[in-house]
């Protein structure tokens, strides 16, 4: 019997131990706490005995952007790569953002001086997808003050799809797979908060100088 007593406090990791709770999968470390400390280089090749998979939130930033870069890079078509560009420029659409450029991103003229509401719309475009963002943003996020005027458009191109396209979602289901491997849960629930996390990490990591 699970008992809530057993979740810790912190809300993402209680949020993927709920998960585990709800999934299917019978080994699943439900109310468990994560023993060890993710240690990436060292992580097992094989197979992790069941139910002694850590939470993905315990990747550490290298594996993180990693991952990220697998996701930007899946191959197909509608894939962050294939409208912005291998290296985050000049892809097949030209009015993508360069992805190299943060500075030039309508979010970041939106919230200059606000990283932390900034990083909530980005995550929330990445995730979602433009048309979403369009028609859901201000609705969802009342507090977020959103303000197209200093975004100088009155909605995004409905073509930016994030990680929303199938291309790209299976490229998670891959890295879900392998992150099992590596002794690491992630739960289906979480795989389009995972891409978008990860994928924001890669960007950051390519920003030109
Ligand atoms: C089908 C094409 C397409 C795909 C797939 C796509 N994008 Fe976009 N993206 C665009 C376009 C077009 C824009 C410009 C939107 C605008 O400014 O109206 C954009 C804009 C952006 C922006 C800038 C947002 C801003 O505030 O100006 C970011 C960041 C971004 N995309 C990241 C991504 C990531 C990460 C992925 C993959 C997970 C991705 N995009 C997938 C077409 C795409």
């Amino acid at each position: 019997m699970t008992t809530l007593n057993a979740i810790r406090p912190s809300g993402f990791i209680l949020l993927a131990f709920l998960a585990a709770c709800g999934d299917s999968e019978p080994n699943s470390p439900c109310g468990e706490e994560p023993v060890v400390k993710a240690d990436v280089a060292a992580a097992p090749t094989k197979a992790a005995p069941a139910g002694d998979l850590k939470p993905w939130t315990d990747l550490d930033e290298a594996a993180q952007i990693k991952y990220g870069e697998q996701v930007f890079l899946a191959k197909g078509s509608n894939t962050c790569n294939d409208c912005h560009g291998k290296d985050g420029s000049k892809g097949r659409l030209e009015q993508a953002a360069d992805l190299t450029r943060p500075a030039t991103w309508r979010i970041n003229k939106v919230y200059a001086d606000d990283k932390a509401k900034a990083n909530t719309a980005l995550a929330y475009l990445v995730s979602n997808g433009g048309k979403k963002f369009n028609g859901n943003f201000e609705a969802d996020t009342p507090d977020a003050g959103w303000d197209w005027g200093k975004a100088e458009a009155t909605a995004f191109d409905i073509q930016m799809f994030g990680v929303t396209q199938s291309s790209t979602q299976a490229a998670i289901k891959k890295i879900r797979k392998a992150l099992k491997k590596e002794g690491y849960s992630l739960e289906k629930s979480e795989m389009t908060i995972f891409g978008t996390q990860t994928v924001l990490k890669y960007l950051a990591s390519i920003e030109a100088k």
